[in-house]
């Protein structure tokens, strides 16, 4: 078992993982409510009919997000109902966000994922050479991960540029350093549930606020 000792041990790994978390979430049945992207729009711009005020007027026109709100375009539909199931039971805490997720149903949360998915993410899926010595931190982070503190590269779970895989890994390419913060810092004060398998939560534990920062200029730079 030397080999996992190695700097940069074999992708397959990861793929392992990653393999079996897909396996997990199917079998966990994930939400089987279908989404309308055209109820979804109507939502977004004038809000629920239990009074979750419009998304529009903190995630942007076309979930572009703004300083301090998340962009939401482009997103994976899954992460998003999760998202939005967690934030209405707290297991994810935002005094904001929270009252407005319990004030839609089950069906209007469907809604609003298909709907921020049917608009376009912005960046293209492109993996960037693998870095050398001497390059960037956000560039070694997120192509290469940093194995001796036990972190895989962000593409191996969020994709070339971030754009995200499948329905349990998000996109994270058009984040600003300010969110991925304030999310790591939740992770680490117990504020957000880890996420399926635990995976982010124990990955945000190891994350500086330089290594955030870094990765998103990279990212920034890719797009
Ligand atoms: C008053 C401002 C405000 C409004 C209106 C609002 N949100 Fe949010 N939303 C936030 C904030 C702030 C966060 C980040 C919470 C955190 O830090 O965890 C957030 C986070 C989210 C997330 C998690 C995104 C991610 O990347 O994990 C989703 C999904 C979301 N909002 C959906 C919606 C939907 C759908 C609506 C409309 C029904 C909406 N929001 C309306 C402020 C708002
Ligand atoms: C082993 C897989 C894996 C790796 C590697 C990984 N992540 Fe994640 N990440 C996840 C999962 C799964 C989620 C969704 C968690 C949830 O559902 O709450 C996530 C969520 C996130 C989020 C929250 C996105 C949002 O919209 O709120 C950020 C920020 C993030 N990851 C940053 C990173 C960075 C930066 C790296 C590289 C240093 C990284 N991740 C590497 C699995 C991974």
């Amino acid at each position: 078992m030397n080999r996992l000792n190695t700097k940069t041990p074999s992708r397959s790994w990861v793929a392992v993982g990653v393999v079996l978390l897909l396996a997990a979430s199917v079998q966990a049945g994930q939400s089987t409510v279908q989404g309308n992207a055209a109820a979804g729009e109507k939502i977004a711009q004038s809000g629920s009919a239990l009074g979750a005020a419009a998304c529009v007027s903190c995630h942007g026109a076309k979930g572009e997000g703004m300083p301090g709100f998340p962009a939401l375009a482009g997103q994976r539909p899954g992460y998003l109902v999760r998202q939005l199931d967690q934030l209405a039971e707290g297991a994810r805490q935002s005094p904001v966000m929270g009252p407005m997720a319990k004030a839609l149903s089950d069906q209007e949360r469907a809604d609003v994922a298909a709907y921020y998915m049917s608009l376009p993410l912005p960046m293209k899926p492109v993996r960037g050479p693998l870095p050398s010595r001497g390059d960037d931190d956000g560039a070694w982070l997120v192509e290469r991960g940093r194995w001796a503190d036990g972190i895989p590269a962000c593409a191996q779970c969020h994709g070339p540029s971030g754009v995200g895989v499948g329905a349990d890994f998000p996109a994270i390419g058009h984040l600003s350093a300010d969110y991925m913060q304030t999310q790591i810092d939740a992770w680490n004060k117990g504020q957000r549930d880890p996420g399926p398998l635990g995976l982010m939560g124990k990955i945000a534990g190891k994350l500086t606020p330089e290594d955030i920062k870094a990765v998103a200029a990279y990212y920034a730079r890719l797009r």
